[in-house]
This record gives structure tokens, C-alpha cells and sequence, in this order.
């Protein structure tokens, strides 16, 4: 039997998940399910729709230089050789439904989670592994569900800012909800004066506040890190009325409470649904188009597609 998840989950973590970012010591990486042959066999073994391959700027936070590529006929092994040399940054998203291995982690993962914070009532839950290049970045964002970020090998930065005005404006909050765009919203550097930074080493977790906007700078080394999303009633509830304001802001309506409490925010989650029944989310939602091809025979091992730029140039 292997030992636990966490080695220092305290009465102090306790008390600050979900309000606060709450850093924590695992045993991850200490298991053999990370080395390279392993991922490797692993990367072979996903279909391409849950793989996102995105390259990007060498510095400075262009997020138009955020792209997405395609695989090509890459192997694993040969994915891993290029996340290496290049700058790439892999997110085999829903690891858990196609590796068992991943599956039965997660539920380890969270059975522990659970048993440290009583009142955290998980409905749905995911991981994702990310597999990323020495110095690649990722630009400011937010994601919808609960999020924790895991590191395994490498070292990585992250910056989280409070998920409020400014650093996030409820209707930018409303369109990632709606799928309207892809996560990001608007970034100014000096909201870094007001980040929470966190390096991150091996054996280090850091959960955050939902919805709180964050990026990710990492070091000058190849970066396996595995991130988790879930869903409690709440957040389902406060996704509900999320949408609901986002429906009808672009109505016209500008609504005046995010509140998940009462007979409004009841109203605003049917509304959400009666939208996605109708099929005006899959109409509206934001499509990825693909830049590069990936390819070992060339340096950077990115081919543009249709005449696209070099990311950083
Ligand atoms: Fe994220």
C-alpha cells in the first residue's frame, strides 16, 4: 500500500480551502507513473480531441501568439523529445476517462481532499496533465470549475490575482462561462503588484479561490504538472447564474447580483439551461482554429499551416 496523498494537510489548510490560495506538500512525483517511458506510452494512447498542443511568444504576454498545433505523427516519445527542445506546452485534458492509472489517482486524490475538508461535497471531477517546455508561459486567464495545480518535475511560477474587478470584470467571468471565449480576459502588468506569487517545486499543490484569474511562467526546465477540476452544488449554482447574467447582459439587461441565494439565481440557472437546450451555446461558442503542425524534422518542430507565423516572431 502506498502512502497518502498530502503529508501536511492541517486544521490551517482546512480552514482556507476555497477562500484562499492554500499551498500544500504531495507525494506525486514520487510514484512512477510520471518518468518519460511511462508518458510517453501514455501520449500514444490519447485520441486527438483531448490533447491540446499550443505554442507561444518567447516573452512578453502576447496572448496572440497563444496557438494551437496540431500533432502530426508524432509519438509519445517523440512529443516529450519536443516539449523538451521547443516551446510547447501539451494539456491532455480528462486524463482520468482514457488512463485508468489516472482514474484511480484521482479518486485517491480527492478521497483525500474530502476527508480533510468535511463540507466540500464534489459532484464531478477531472485531471489534466500537462506536459510543457522549459520557459514556455501560459497568458492570464480564468477557468470555470475549481481548480489545483499539482507540480511532478520541473519548476514553475504562478501568479494569482483576486478574482474580482479589476483583475476580472463580471462580464468577461460571463463570457468564458458561456464558452463565448477561451478563458481570457484582460491583463495590465501592474495587476502583478497585486498577485500572489507561487513557485513551485516538486511535491508542491496550490488550490486557489474560484474563478481567480491566474498565469504561469516556467523555469528553464521541462515541466510535467497534472491540474484537477471539480464541481461542488455551489459551484454549479454560481455557473447557473453566471450565465443567466450573461444572457442577459447581452440582452441589455445589465443584472445587478451574482448572487447564488434566492429565487433570482433559481432563474437565472433555468434560463442557462433553457439556452443550452436551445442550442444557442454550441451556435455561439468560441472555435480553435489550428496554426502549426508539429514536425521532428524541423528546428522549433513547428510547421506553420497556411502561411502562419513563427509564434514569437
Ligand atoms: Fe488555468
Amino acid at each position: 500500500m502506498s502512502e497518502g496523498i498530502f503529508s501536511d494537510f492541517d486544521a490551517v489548510a482546512r480552514a482556507l480551502w476555497g477562500h484562499h490560495d492554500v499551498k500544500l506538500r504531495h507525494r506525486l512525483h514520487e510514484r512512477s507513473l510520471f518518468s518519460d517511458a511511462a508518458l510517453g506510452r501514455i501520449l500514444d494512447a490519447i485520441p486527438p480531441g483531448q490533447m491540446a498542443i499550443n505554442t507561444m511568444g518567447r516573452t512578453g504576454h502576447d496572448v496572440r501568439s497563444w496557438s494551437y498545433c496540431e500533432r502530426g505523427d508524432m509519438s509519445g516519445e517523440e512529443l516529450i523529445k519536443a516539449v523538451n527542445a521547443g516551446r510547447i506546452w501539451i494539456n491532455v485534458t480528462k486524463a482520468n476517462e482514457i488512463v485508468p492509472e489516472f482514474g484511480a489517482l484521482l479518486s485517491e486524490m480527492f478521497g483525500e481532499i474530502e476527508a480533510n475538508v468535511p463540507d466540500l461535497d464534489v459532484i464531478r471531477k477531472s485531471m489534466g496533465l500537462l506536459i510543457s517546455s522549459p520557459n514556455a508561459q501560459v497568458f492570464y486567464h480564468a477557468d470555470v470549475p475549481g481548480q489545483s495545480l499539482w507540480q511532478i518535475r520541473g519548476e514553475k511560477r504562478i501568479y494569482i490575482y483576486p478574482n474580482r474587478e479589476p483583475f476580472l470584470r463580471p462580464a468577461d467571468l460571463e463570457n468564458i462561462i458561456r464558452g463565448r471565449t477561451e478563458e481570457e480576459v484582460p491583463y495590465h502588468a501592474w495587476f502583478d503588484r497585486h498577485a500572489a506569487v507561487h513557485d513551485l517545486a516538486p511535491g508542491d499543490m496550490l488550490h486557489w479561490p474560484l474563478n481567480g484569474p491566474h498565469r504561469v511562467e516556467n523555469k528553464d526546465c521541462l515541466n510535467i504538472s497534472i491540474t484537477t477540476e471539480h464541481w461542488t452544488p455551489e459551484i454549479r449554482r454560481h455557473f447557473g447564474v453566471q450565465y443567466g447574467n450573461g444572457i442577459l447582459r447581452s440582452a441589455g439587461l445589465a443584472p445587478r447580483s451574482a448572487s447564488v441565494h434566492g429565487a433570482a439565481a433559481y432563474a437565472k440557472c433555468a434560463l442557462a439551461v433553457g439556452w443550452r437546450l436551445s442550442g444557442q451555446q454550441k451556435r455561439q461558442s468560441f472555435r480553435r482554429t489550428m496554426k502549426y503542425r508539429l514536425d521532428s524534422r524541423e528546428p522549433g518542430y513547428l510547421v506553420p499551416i497556411g502561411g502562419a507565423l513563427q509564434a514569437g516572431e
